[in-house]
């Protein structure tokens, strides 16, 4: 089960995502091969020539620590087959086509010299074994092979690269855990990398998992941690969103727009504040940099982490009090921080619901302690500066006596609850509904 190390993850919050390999020569994405029925064997060819001239994993690896990604996974090997690593059950890799290097290597070196945890992505599935498609029933002759494959695979990667911290499975469309026997690979897996936090896409467990659900695990498949993909959504174990930093390919698009840094950041604070991780992605292009645009608005990210880090890392959720009228809330130990996505201009804020006495207040932005006053619930804090502090979101640090909590208007929001809260609201300051006994006349 995950051991106790493994806090690191939930501490993280902010991970680095690359989807790399020979699909980036044709600028389309990770699945071009696929999408675009294009011809394996022409495919494989280019593939086998492609000679990435600027891999320099070092300079991934120092942008990613100053952009304050705590941790990164790399595709060992996408959908297409083609390993990033000196595997010994093809030739179909970069150690052995014209790089003749071993990039998982260069990259798991450089990553783990700039101090980030590293993880290595691993798809089951493989375009080039039709078996892989067939399955152990269709093809029982084949079968064990292949699953033999795609096992001694993982074993390799868990064993010539000293730690590995998460291992990152996906495509398991269509084959079932029982087929792959995942439950037996992910045993193995433990006793190679005791600590080794692996994610939910194990395959299917029932025969009703169909589509996306077997790809990506759903809330009830095994695994150390969920991973909603292209969206944000809680789960009761740990759990990471994967998301793309432009549009919805993985794999370097040219022309491609970007989502502006605020847009990202956004994301990263919604998951925090829902208690889960972002793991941002990124396409590198063929020769190995990394797009400009993407380069700018992590920096750009990086800048704001630096200062206001602490309502990131280590934050155990939040949205405790409703704040929705001005942005996103994280929570750690007798912290409360409210993270404003727009600023308002006015010298005073009111924060609802808020039981917990205050202790201070601080703008962290700018590291302006701010005066305030507590009246049972409310929370009004004065001396706010008229213009936005911050390029991006602007954070108030509230330090509480004690763990702070709400009370029932800030659990139960809009739509929820007894509505006689409502209704006791509008009879106390509410104003009567037929002001000019007009609907009476009607
Ligand atoms: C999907 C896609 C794949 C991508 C992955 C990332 O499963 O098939 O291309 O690598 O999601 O989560």
């Amino acid at each position: 089960m995950i051991s106790e190390d493994s806090h690191w993850f939930k501490n993280a919050r902010y991970g680095l995502f690359l989807h790399w390999g020979p699909y980036a020569l044709f600028e389309r994405g990770e699945q071009v091969l696929f999408r675009e029925h294009m011809d394996q064997t022409a495919y494989a060819q280019q593939a086998c020539k492609w000679d990435p001239q600027s891999y320099d994993p070092t300079e991934w690896a120092e942008l990613a620590k100053r952009s304050g990604f705590k941790y990164a996974v790399l595709t060992a090997r996408h959908h297409d087959g083609y390993c990033l690593w000196d595997s010994e059950f093809t030739d179909y890799s970069s150690a052995r086509q014209a790089p003749g290097r071993d990039f998982v290597r260069a990259f798991l070196n450089a990553f783990r010299e700039a101090g980030l945890k590293v993880g290595l992505y691993y798809s089951w599935l493989d375009w080039r074994l039709p078996a892989y498609f067939e399955g152990p029933e269709k093809n029982p002759e084949e079968w064990p092979k292949t699953l033999a494959y795609l096992h001694h695979q993982v074993e390799e990667l868990l064993t010539r690269y000293g730690k590995i911290d998460i291992f990152w499975f996906d495509g398991a469309w269509p084959r079932s855990a029982a087929e792959l026997r995942s439950p037996e690979l992910v045993e193995r897996m433990r006793d190679l990398q005791p600590g080794i936090l692996i994610n939910n896409r194990l395959g299917a467990i029932e025969a009703t998992d169909t589509g996306t659900e077997n790809v990506h695990g759903n809330a009830q498949s095994p695994g150390d941690f969920g991973t909603p993909e292209h969206t944000i959504r809680a789960e009761e174990r740990m759990w990471e969103s994967c998301q793309v930093a432009n549009w919805r390919l993985w794999g370097y698009a040219r022309g491609e727009r970007w989502r502006p840094a605020d847009v990202l950041l956004d994301s990263l604070c919604h998951c925090a504040e829902e208690g889960g991780n972002l793991l941002l992605n990124v396409g590198p292009r063929a020769d190995g940099q990394l797009p400009g645009p993407f380069v700018e608005r992590t920096e750009q990210i990086g800048r704001w982490l630096n200062l206001h880090g602490e309502a990131i890392y280590g934050v155990d959720g939040g949205n405790l009090t409703e704040f929705i009228t001005h942005g996103r809330q994280t929570l750690r130990e007798n912290f409360l921080y409210l993270i404003f996505r727009f600023w308002h201009g006015d010298p005073i804020l009111r924060v609802n619901d808020l039981c917990t006495p205050v202790r201070s207040v601080c703008l962290l932005t700018t590291g302006q302690e701010l005066p305030f006053e507590q009246k049972g619930a409310d929370l009004v804090i004065h001396g706010l500066p008229a213009k936005n502090p911050s390029d991006l979101f602007p954070v108030i640090r509230v330090e509480c006596t004690g763990r702070p909590v709400t009370n029932q208007w800030g659990r139960e929001r809009n739509w929820g609850g007894d509505p006689q809260r409502i209704a006791d609201w509008a009879r106390e300051s509410g104003i009567p509904a037929c002001l000019d006994g007009k609907e009476e006349e009607r």
